[in-house]
């Protein structure tokens, strides 16, 4: 595969896209300029019907098995397309198993995409600054919100379903912005 694309700017984050593209999951890149890719991605095929719920696949709607990211480091940031195609970033925990919280790579601000910087620890938006931390919540503006963030189980089988967050959003104890 041709590793150029048009939209990016560092060897990583073209990695990192191409990855997710392909079917791969590790999400670690450095700050660069990744524009809103959310056109590119295609409806979810499959709604296995829990809850709204989906299966987490790649771009081509190939199903990501939780074996395939949990060979990662933890701490990666693994995307995945989510609840209805939007890019979604899964977490390897310490003890090597996926965080049950999503945070959906849109910003809250005008709903860029962007990396997550291992470095510093943040997701950080190149369209106009946004800092996000580990967990989603706004360090810096312009971003007016948090992250949106999902459930993330994995089923008997392996495969990942992504299911709506519609109760309280736990960093804020509040009704989530997006329900
Ligand atoms: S779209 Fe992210 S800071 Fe503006």
């Amino acid at each position: 595969m041709d590793d150029t694309f048009p939209l990016e700017e560092s060897s990583l984050s073209r990695r990192q896209l191409l990855n997710f593209l392909t079917g791969a999951t590790v999400a670690v890149t450095i700050g660069s300029a990744l524009y809103p890719v959310n056109q590119f991605f295609v409806p979810p095929k499959e709604d296995i019907g829990v809850e709204g719920g989906i299966i987490a696949t790649d771009i081509l709607g190939n199903p990501i098995p939780a074996s395939q990211i949990l060979t990662e480091p933890p701490g990666t940031r693994a995307l995945v397309a989510g609840l209805a195609g939007e890019p979604t970033y899964l977490v390897v925990k310490d003890d090597q198993t996926l965080d049950p919280i999503g945070l959906v790579d849109n910003c809250t601000h005008l709903g860029c995409t962007f990396p997550w910087n291992p470095v510093d620890q943040q997701f950080q938006c190149p369209c106009h600054g946004s800092l996000y931390a580990p967990d989603g919540m706004v360090i810096r503006g312009p971003a007016p919100l948090p992250l949106k963030i999902v459930h993330v189980t994995v089923m008997d089988n392996g495969s990942i379903l992504i299911s709506p967050w519609t109760e309280a959003d736990p960093r804020t104890g509040k009704e989530p912005w997006w329900v």
